[in-house]
């Protein structure tokens, strides 16, 4: 340990907050979470209540723009999503050339970082913000899907004006000349939901990486590339995925989740209860509420039986019982069930965290925006308390030991 005690003349006063725990880094005004009591409001409107009545478009137009659309204003952001959501045939090629076992993460972050130059700078600053986030929003549902369909070495499915947000997804993804893709209401809901309910949470890792790389004023593709990035932190985004994989490994060891649980607290193994925990929330995520309450929905409607998700209830039950979990205030968070609903649609697990990506989209959106119309607004450029070697003198190649 560095004793930092003499540091503060030569420094002078810098609050170390290792984390950003403690630290606000802006005026937000997009979304309220209290971490006591378990709450989530977009824009001042209760998550629940979004997930039960609003589509995903009018989420993403309620964060964006501060206010739900009226039915003109609607239409008028379907015709715009409509109208960008194919993209560039030479994107094809870049798809094509990477590594069939590359993570789609790390993909996506490439290839929305690559859209600046298939789509350059316009007019003005007006025109380019909002052309550049109708694009993303249309574009990165369209890219995903595409980029699962050469996965597979199937024919790209291109979107359809007729269907909604939600159901285009699905058809992109699930289309194919011998199979045609049957929408499934059940699905659609699912994945209207779990959009919804990730569509944003206020300075979490990725949504911190978007302002803080927009804060040098790149432009917006860059930093929700940047955003991506982030979010495929198995800590963040990428727990989606760890969890499934926590739970094939319970099943495949017997089911045993007690083993997991012994783990998750022994102070000397590096493993966690992944979809457990979380910064903000002390109390149950009100995400992962809602989701548990879907999962079991869609499973039933769609009839399927998954152990994983008999697991995931019992180990459940039995870790936030338990002394150590109860102290540490560790509870299941979105990721915990998120993972058991993508499965059930269909979605790959290597897929997972994209599909929180698209759904994160309107909120990075959001709080980009926000950051560019702050009059506040500074490059961030947090401080550091140095702990390095004092000065000394360089030493020749010859005489160094
Ligand atoms: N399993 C076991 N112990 C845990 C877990 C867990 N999942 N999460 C936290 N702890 C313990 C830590 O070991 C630490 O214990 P200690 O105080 O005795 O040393 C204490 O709880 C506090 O943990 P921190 O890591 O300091 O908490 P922090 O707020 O920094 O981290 C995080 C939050 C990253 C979410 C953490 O709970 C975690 O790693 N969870 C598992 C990964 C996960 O599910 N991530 C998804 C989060 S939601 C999202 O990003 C969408």
């Amino acid at each position: 340990a560095v004793d930092i005690s003499n540091l503060r003349a030569e420094t002078g006063f810098i609050t170390l907050d290792p984390g950003y725990a403690n630290t606000g880094s802006c005026l937000s005004a997009i979304t309220y979470m209290d971490g006591e009591k378990g709450i989530l409001r977009y824009r001042g409107i209760p998550v629940e209540q979004l997930a039960e009545k609003a589509t995903f478009k009018e989420t993403a137009y309620l964060l964006i723009n501060g206010r739900l659309p009226n039915r003109e204003q609607l239409t008028r952001f379907s015709v715009m999503l409509n109208d960008n959501s194919l993209v560039h045939e030479d994107l094809k090629t870049f798809y094509q050339n990477f590594p069939r076992a590359s993570h789609p993460m790390g993909i996506l972050s490439a290839m929305v970082n690559a859209l600046r130059s298939f789509y350059p700078e316009l007019g003005t600053l007006e025109e380019e913000i909002t052309i550049t986030m109708t694009r993303l929003l249309a574009k990165v549902r369209t890219m995903a899907a595409m980029s699962y369909k050469i996965s597979r070495g199937h024919r790209v499915v291109y979107p359809r004006p007729d269907l909604t947000y939600c159901e285009n997804f699905l058809n992109m993804m699930f289309d194919t000349p011998v199979r045609p893709y049957e929408i499934n209401r059940a699905a659609v809901n699912a994945l209207r939901v779990f959009w919804i309910l990730h569509a944003d949470h206020e300075q979490n890792c990725s949504t911190s990486a978007v302002r803080m790389v927009g804060s040098a004023r790149v432009n917006l593709y860059a930093a929700i590339s940047s955003g991506i990035a982030a979010l495929w932190g198995p800590l963040h985004g990428g727990a989606n995925q760890a969890v499934i994989e926590m739970l094939t490994t319970i099943q495949n060891e017997g089911g045993n989740y007690h083993k997991a649980i012994e783990r998750a607290k022994d102070k000397n193994d590096p493993f966690r209860l992944m979809g457990f925990g979380h910064r903000i929330y002390k109390t149950y995520d009100p995400r992962a509420k809602i989701m548990k309450k879907m999962c079991d929905e869609l499973l039933d409607s769609l009839q399927i039986d998954d152990p994983l998700l008999d697991i995931a209830k019992e180990l459940e039950e039995v870790a936030v019982k338990d002394p150590y979990f109860v102290d540490h205030n560790l509870y299941p968070n979105i990721d915990f069930y998120s993972g058991i609903v993508l499965r059930a649609i269909g979605i790959p697990t290597n897929m997972f965290t994209v599909m929180f990506a698209i759904g994160r989209l309107p909120g990075w959106i959001a709080q980009w925006k926000e950051s560019m119309d702050d009059p506040k607004w500074k490059i961030s450029r947090p401080r550091q308390i140095y702990v390095g070697e004092r000065e000394y003198d360089f030493v020749p190649i010859h005489a160094r030991p």
